[in-house]
């Protein structure tokens, strides 16, 4: 990893909805909230960082397949597709890039379909039921040198 590596910060459906969405499971933090919050990890610690939100999966698919000309690593909360999205387990394969899932609830505790992540083989790291935390933290993973 480089010293001031370059991160992609990736989120899936719903993800913008954040503060407001089922709050008791989520969170009050918004989506700017969290971006905020890592813009100023990224500063202290010399790392660059780019942020997407959508809610289709193709357009996470193109923003995916372009982070090879400038990213080292991407960060990435699917949302409701890490349990289903073969295209997004397959982009982020092809990209070479070492993979940090994120989940603000615990996903192994809650419904049994949760539990699957189709991007399983192609992560370095995984962070669930940290809330917001849970970015920084994987922030912090990928500047130690993960993959
Ligand atoms: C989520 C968990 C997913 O199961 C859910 O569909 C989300 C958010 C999380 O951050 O806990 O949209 O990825």
């Amino acid at each position: 990893m480089a010293d001031a590596p370059r991160v992609l910060v990736l989120h899936g459906p719903n993800l913008n909805l954040l503060g407001t969405r089922e709050p008791s499971i989520y969170g009050t933090a918004t989506l700017d909230d969290i971006h905020a919050e890592l813009g100023v990890l990224a500063k202290a610690r010399d790392a660059e960082l780019e942020f997407f939100q959508s809610n289709h999966e193709g357009a996470l698919v193109d923003r995916i397949q372009e982070a090879p000309s400038w990213a080292d690593a991407i960060l990435i909360n699917p949302g409701g597709l890490t349990h289903t999205s073969v295209v997004l387990r397959d982009a982020l394969a092809a990209t070479g890039l070492p993979v940090v899932e994120v989940h603000l609830s615990n996903v192994d505790e809650r419904e049994e379909w949760r539990r699957l992540s189709v991007l399983e083989d192609v992560r370095a790291h995984r962070i669930v039921g940290k809330g917001a935390d849970g970015y920084r933290e994987a922030l912090e993973f990928l500047q130690k040198g993960a993959a």
